[in-house]
């Protein structure tokens, strides 16, 4: 399953302040929708299954990109059938484009290299096997490929490559690093760049997240992206069957031996977090197994009410033993604090989804847009996609202000 294509979809790229249009036709034989992830826009734009697209017919978003420059990504969210969809491949990339003045490899193809990773289940002889068992995470694949390809190789024209790395799995977490174990700089998160490249060595990348990362490749060298074994917080048991203990191979980097010298850059644009403003209102979600709050989704139940333009703290803890994520549609919130301490760099810029570990409590302050809409909601949910599928989803709707 693809978009515009057997698998995956184009790379969309806008800048801010243009007005995007998008027709999307269900070719498929199932309900299916468009989902703009990441991106703050009008609930009615959003793509979720309160905008399902039945089969043979189109859809038309439109709104106007008023956000920073980040790396955003699209896929269908029906009701229930998210794994099964982006699982097969409905997935593509949606970049805001860089402001002039960014000093960044900014050479789509060239320098600034989308990388989709995902993983797959693959059995003897190519074939893929049954249905495979789900960890408690949710369907976990044997196999990683990467922009649709099985161990890619990229060589780098220049001594310095920008990638931006979508984690577009259903359950599987990546703990990437460099086979050389050296260190890497971390440009960028779900919602936008950070203040400077910070220095890295690993970077846990859970599903529905983005990094935008500058990778160093001197002349002749040849290194690989890799995913190596995390605690993601779990039981032994369930952390071995959640993938977590596996070694993958992401991607091969050579550099080219006539490769042009590229520098790091010592700053980027300040990053446009958001800020507090008198006292906010604070609402606090506790995940379970599958469930927010107790709860697990009802299509007529609006959870939350918020006014519109309002910004709020939100406070996620997680009381289960599952790993989870917790993705808010609509708004980039900034992580205010990771079990009270101040995040690692990995979550201090503009996030849209951030990862919460068994026990773990996670503050954000989230600024929600000004497009008042009575009826229409928009979701948070964990992004396993097993896990959204169960119902672990609730609703919110933005009421008063503009419209
Ligand atoms: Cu990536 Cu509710 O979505
Ligand atoms: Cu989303
Ligand atoms: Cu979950």
């Amino acid at each position: 399953m693809g978009f515009n294509g057997t698998h995956l979809g184009p790379t969309i790229r806008a800048a801010r302040g243009e007005r995007v249009r998008i027709h999307v036709t269900n070719d498929l034989a199932m309900p299916t929708t468009a989902h703009w992830h990441g991106m703050i826009l009008p609930a009615s734009q959003d793509g979720t299954v309160h905008q399902s697209i039945k089969p043979a017919d189109t859809w038309t978003a439109a709104w106007t990109i008023e956000q920073a420059p980040a790396t955003l990504w699209y896929h269908p969210h029906p009701h229930g059938q998210t794994e099964l969809q982006v699982g097969r491949g409905m997935a593509g990339m949606f970049i805001i484009d860089d402001d002039a003045s960014t000093d960044l490899p900014s050479e789509y193809g060239v320098d600034d290299i989308p990388l989709i990773i995902q993983d797959v289940a693959v059995g003897a002889g190519g074939d893929a096997p049954g249905t495979p068992a789900s960890a408690p995470i949710g369907r976990i694949g044997n196999t990683v490929i990467v922009n649709g390809t099985h161990q890619p190789h990229f060589e780098a024209s220049s001594t310095l490559v920008r990638f931006r790395i979508l984690n577009a799995s259903a359950a599987r977490c990546y703990n990437l690093e460099l086979s050389t174990q050296g260190t890497f700089y971390l440009a960028g998160t779900d919602g936008g760049l950070l203040p400077s490249p910070a220095p890295l060595t690993s970077l846990l990348l859970s599903p529905a997240e983005r990094a935008e990362v500058l990778i160093p490749v001197p002349r002749g060298a040849d290194l690989t992206l890799r995913s190596t074994p995390f605690d993601l917080g779990m039981s032994h048991g369930d952390n071995i069957a959640s993938g977590a203990e596996d070694t993958l191979g992401i991607l091969r980097i050579t550099g080219a031996p006539d490769a042009v010298t590229r520098v790091l850059p010592a700053a980027l644009p300040a990053p446009e977090l958001p800020q507090r403003k008198g006292t906010p209102t604070e609402r606090h979600f506790t995940l379970g197994d599958t469930t927010i709050n107790g709860k697990v989704m009802d299509m007529s139940r609006i959870d939350t009410v918020i006014p519109a333009g309002s910004t709020e703290i939100w406070t996620i803890s997680n009381d289960s033993a599952r790993a989870h994520n917790f993705h808010v549609h609509g708004t980039q919130f900034a992580v205010t604090a990771v079990n009270g301490a101040i995040p690692a760099s990995a979550n201090q810029g503009l996030k849209d989804t951030i990862f919460i570990a068994p026990g773990d409590m996670v503050e954000l302050l989230v600024p929600f847009s000004v497009f008042a809409d009575p009826v229409t909601p928009y979701m948070y949910h964990c992004h396993m996609l097993w896990h959204e599928d169960q119902g672990m989803m609730g609703q919110y709707i933005l009421t008063g202000g503009a419209s």
